[in-house]
């Protein structure tokens, strides 16, 4: 029996992943650009082994639960061959198990290794505080899962080994500002670039369930949104002039190519059929309000995933100021500041 923690930050995008070129691979339509944040880190634990697995899953927290969970509809003979899974303390849902199970499948496929495992993963970014958990989450998962089957990988396979869970994870295993590149299995990975100082302001408009995923409403999108053609090329050609911006320091820049691909990201979305739409005008006020600190001088940019919160790009100095504006004047209750977070690491076993 192998086991092993990881612990993995969220990412917030600067330039947006939205749209996959291959479903199977998980290979983006576009390379993207994110920064990973010093908050709310996922930890996750993974021990492999036949049958303890299961009772070391049931040994930790909920214990009872997860045994049962484990041994429901299959028998107790059966239940050491499947994986277990512990969430925030509670056992998952058949739907969180199966996608954890089909990614350690792929681990254990690399890894010539057939025994079930245990996880258990803690993730502490606040419910609904808008930040996909999903990217933590796998890349914490990959981290945790590679070491405990023995596989060494490096930054760049773990990266692609993440980006199977979820496109996004990808970027959360190196630290600081990523890219994660379009291309192939083998050339779609993620790694750091060099950049100015930033800070991001996160501000919850809204901690309800988003009203659909962003996987689901990526397949829209790319079936039904007539601008999705359109979205290929102008974000290549975004991503270029944001590596260029990030390799010259320019914030100014930065921030407007941020702002600009978030909006053109919703447009996008926006376009599908049946429509889709994240941005809520609570979400619109946080631009509006942040477009009115620049006009006096304050420099912010607003972006915004799949959900109607907004995180606020700006600089490390500015970021107290940014969140009391957005207290005072947008009616943000507890904005959170981030600084760029590390990569993922595993923490002693
Ligand atoms: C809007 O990485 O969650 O946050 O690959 O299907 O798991 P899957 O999608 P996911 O999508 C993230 C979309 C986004 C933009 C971004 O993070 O670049």
């Amino acid at each position: 029996m192998t086991s092993a923690t990881a612990i993995a930050h969220p990412n917030i995008a600067l330039i947006k992943y939205w749209g996959k070129a291959d479903e199977t691979l998980s290979l983006p339509a576009t390379g993207s650009l994110s920064m990973t944040l010093d908050v709310f880190p996922t930890r996750t634990t993974v021990t492999v082994g036949e049958g303890a697995a299961v009772g070391e899953g049931a040994a930790v927290g909920e214990g009872a639960a997860v045994g049962e969970d484990a041994a429901a509809g299959t028998g107790a003979a059966e239940s050491a061959d499947r994986d277990t899974l512990q969430l925030n303390g509670r056992p998952a849902t058949e739907g969180e198990l199966a996608r954890v199970t089909k990614f350690l499948d792929l681990v254990r496929e690399f890894a010539g290794d057939t025994r079930p495992a245990a996880v258990v993963s803690e993730n502490t970014v606040p419910t609904g505080a808008g930040l996909a958990s999903s990217a933590s989450g796998f890349a914490a998962l990959a981290t945790a899962a590679a070491a405990a089957y023995g596989l060494d990988l490096d930054t760049r396979d773990l990266s692609r080994l993440a980006r199977r869970g979820s496109g996004s994870a990808s970027r959360s295993i190196p630290g600081g500002v990523a890219i994660w590149h379009a291309g192939d299995d083998a050339a779609s990975f993620s790694e750091t670039v060099a950049a100015p100082p930033l800070a991001m302001v996160i501000a919850t408009v809204d901690a309800g369930e988003k009203p659909i995923s962003s996987r689901e409403a990526m397949r829209r999108t790319i079936a039904t949104s007539p601008f999705f053609p359109a979205w290929i090329p102008s974000t290549a050609a975004s991503l270029e002039l944001m590596v260029a911006a990030c390799a010259a320091g320019d914030f100014t820049r930065i921030g407007e190519l941020t702002e600009s691909n978030a909006l053109r990201m919703h447009a996008v979305i926006q376009g599908s059929e049946p429509p889709i739409r994240y941005l809520t005008a609570a979400s619109t006020r946080v631009f509006d309000v942040v477009a009115g600190m620049r006009a006096h001088g304050l420099e912010a940019y607003s972006t915004a995933d799949a959900g109607p919160n907004v995180v606020v790009l700006t600089r490390p100095e500015d970021a107290a100021a940014v969140a009391a504006t957005l207290s005072a004047e947008a009616g943000i209750a507890e904005p959170v500041i981030a600084l760029p977070g590390p990569g993922a690491y595993l923490v002693g076993a």
